[in-house]
């Protein structure tokens, strides 16, 4: 592994992001006031977290390995639309002050989005780039305050 690589930074932002959801979790069946606030923590990381990926990370991959490498990010980007719905179905909710549907088939999702990642994406962008673009890609990462 490199100091500059992007794997390590973004597993600490998923581990975050996870704990954000585990406060989620605990306040699912809460009152309503406690749930939107949680809701709102974790939607906001969450959202940023994904903007970074896919305007700040995943536009500088340029894959050796065409094939593979092109099939990755269509897959990505399904996976986050999938995100990116059930993020707006459950603000729909909280404003018609329902409470959230499907939480836990949402969290299997995510850590399943999150293992692709980390096993698959990371490390394969990590070996394309060359230290000048990941170094590029880093100070974009930490504009968006990640900390590191
Ligand atoms: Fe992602
Ligand atoms: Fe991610």
């Amino acid at each position: 592994m490199n100091e500059n690589d992007i794997l390590p930074l973004m597993v600490k932002d998923h581990c975050r992001i996870e704990k954000l959801l585990d406060e989620l979790e605990k306040n699912v069946d809460k009152e309503h006031p406690m749930m939107k606030e949680s809701f709102y923590k974790f939607e906001w990381e969450l959202e940023k977290h994904l903007f970074t990926e896919e305007k700040a990370i995943f536009t500088q991959y340029n894959p050796e390995d065409v094939t593979e490498g092109y099939k990755m990010l269509p897959e990505l980007i399904k996976q986050h639309n999938f995100i990116v719905n059930q993020l707006d179905l459950w603000r729909k909710d909280i404003r018609n002050n329902k409470k959230i549907d499907g939480f836990y088939d949402f969290k299997k999702y995510l850590i399943k989005h999150r293992f692709f990642e980390e096993n698959e994406v990371y490390p394969r962008l990590d070996q394309s780039l060359d230290e000048k673009q990941k170094k590029h890609i880093i100070s974009r990462i930490n504009e968006i305050t990640y900390q590191r």
